[in-house]
């Protein structure tokens, strides 16, 4: 009798992560493992990690750390390491962890099955971090899991050409491709027909969807053929890049009913001068100018942005223009990040004149204007009646449901179970940090 086998998962980073996730979670379940909650009861350990900034690859060490004494009671216990991190390091990884099985990159989640039989079999340590070329990353998108919820991530391209001058992605995900369109549509239908009705597309850079294969359809058409799928109530995308964002795009937030009233639109730093060294592409006053246009076409869009502090060369002149941009925009939320040095990028080899004192100065400047601004935006939502799509049970417990709005706003309110899938009218009682109470409007 063969024993059922039982792993464990950790996801970090961003939503390409639980893509892939999702995929690793359906290679291990067909070859015969089950996942668990906790590490201890656990044949296999894997940590799907993110390296976007120094903070996120340190907490990574970190939490490999906690299995080493796991491994020390049960030496038959895989441990394995994917994403960007393993990417990243690759035989490092192995070379610094004794304790470590196996390591496998961004390009590399289809070989899991059998990485895991080699250890299991011959305990060896195994390493994958290649990258595939084009055809064959096209050939190996990820096959669609099965849909059991409401809102699922759909991927339309993987990898980033932009080099924006901070960051590791290209490095670690390899170059931009896009999937056929044909296929995209194919998931949509699919995940629809088993209940899913919000769809969020995804990529490094869904603005330049399809701009590299012959004969495809732009992103923008991408979304009016989402819209026609019957099934699906609302459409997201993330993540968008300003220079790519197109005119034809804007007008698709006045055409398209199922698309949502929410844009996250990373603008990194308000001055022209850190945006050149930032290799972005666009000017302060060509960001400004497609806000105004989303606004004129959607005049209900709320906006979400990355924003880094501390790039190397901010002057104060310069972080003011940031936050005088923040105050044109009003977003409704904004990420914000110190500056984190990666490898191998172009601004790791810039000048770091700014001192940790003035960095974490200028943070906290910012998140103190972000969060004003947020709570007069979300105050507004106040005693309205708002149309939530229900996603599930509330971690809030007590029988809540929990959804969101259309600007992605989380509700939780008290309602049946039988809800959950349905768009239903909401009328919001309490405003928090980060989401809204409210009191279903049907009985
Ligand atoms: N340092 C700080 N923030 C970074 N980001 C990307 N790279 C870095 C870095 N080296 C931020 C950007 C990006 C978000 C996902 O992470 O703001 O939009
Ligand atoms: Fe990184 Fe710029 Fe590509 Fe975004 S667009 S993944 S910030 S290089």
């Amino acid at each position: 009798m063969t024993m059922e086998k039982r792993f464990y998962l950790e996801t970090f980073g961003c939503q390409m992560n639980v893509v892939d996730s999702e995929r690793i979670v359906a290679l291990l379940e067909g070859i015969g493992y089950r996942q668990v909650e906790a590490p201890e009861s656990a044949d296999l350990v894997l940590l799907n990690t993110c390296s976007i900034r120094d903070k996120a690859e340190r907490k990574v060490y970190g939490h490999l750390g906690r299995f080493k004494p796991i491994k020390a009671e049960n030496p038959g216990l895989i441990v394995g390491v994917g994403g960007c991190v393993a990417q990243q390091e690759g035989q490092r990884l192995l070379d610094k962890l004794p304790y470590l099985d196996l390591v496998f990159g961004t390009h590399n989640v289809h070989k899991l099955p059998d990485m895991v039989r080699d250890v299991e079999e011959n305990r060896a340590r195994c390493l994958e971090t290649e990258f595939l070329d084009r055809d064959t990353r096209l050939r190996l998108f990820p096959d669609r899991a099965p849909g059991e919820s409401v809102s699922r991530f759909v991927t339309v391209m993987q990898g980033c050409d932009n080099f924006c001058s901070y960051c590791i992605v290209p490095y670690v995900r390899g170059r931009e491709v896009s999937r056929p369109s044909a296929e995209v549509l194919d998931e949509v239908r699919y995940l629809a027909g088993q209940g899913v009705r919000e769809v969020t597309l995804i990529g490094q850079n869904v603005n330049s969807y399809g701009r590299k294969e012959e004969g495809e359809i732009s992103f923008a058409q991408l979304l009016h053929r989402v819209q026609a799928i019957e099934g699906i109530e609302r459409i997201r995308f993330t993540t968008s890049h300003p220079k790519d964002l197109s005119d034809e795009l804007i007008d698709c937030f006045g055409a398209l009913d199922k698309l949502c009233w929410h844009l996250h639109l990373p603008v990194q730093s308000g001055s022209d001068h850190i945006l050149h060294s930032m290799n972005r592409g666009y000017t302060r006053a060509q960001y400004l100018r497609i806000v105004r246009r989303l606004k004129e076409v959607c005049p209900e869009i709320r906006l979400t942005s990355d924003i880094i502090v501390g790039f190397p060369g901010e002057s104060e002149a310069d972080f003011a223009e940031t936050l005088s941009l923040m105050e044109e925009v009003r977003y409704a939320d904004v990420f914000s990040f110190l500056y984190s040095s990666r490898p191998e990028t172009a601004a790791a080899k810039l000048k770091d004149e700014l001192s940790p004192e003035i960095k974490q100065q200028r943070f906290g400047r910012l998140i103190a204007l972000q969060e004003s601004s947020s709570a007069s935006i979300w105050a507004a939502d106040q005693g309205q009646v708002l149309e939530v799509l229900v996603e599930g049970e509330s971690r809030q417990g007590g029988g809540q449901l929990f959804g969101r709005t259309t600007w992605n706003r989380i509700v939780n309110f008290h309602g049946s179970r039988d809800l959950i899938g349905q768009i239903v009218p909401v009328r919001i009682k309490r405003v928090y940090k980060n989401s809204h109470l409210g009191d279903l409007q049907i009985s």
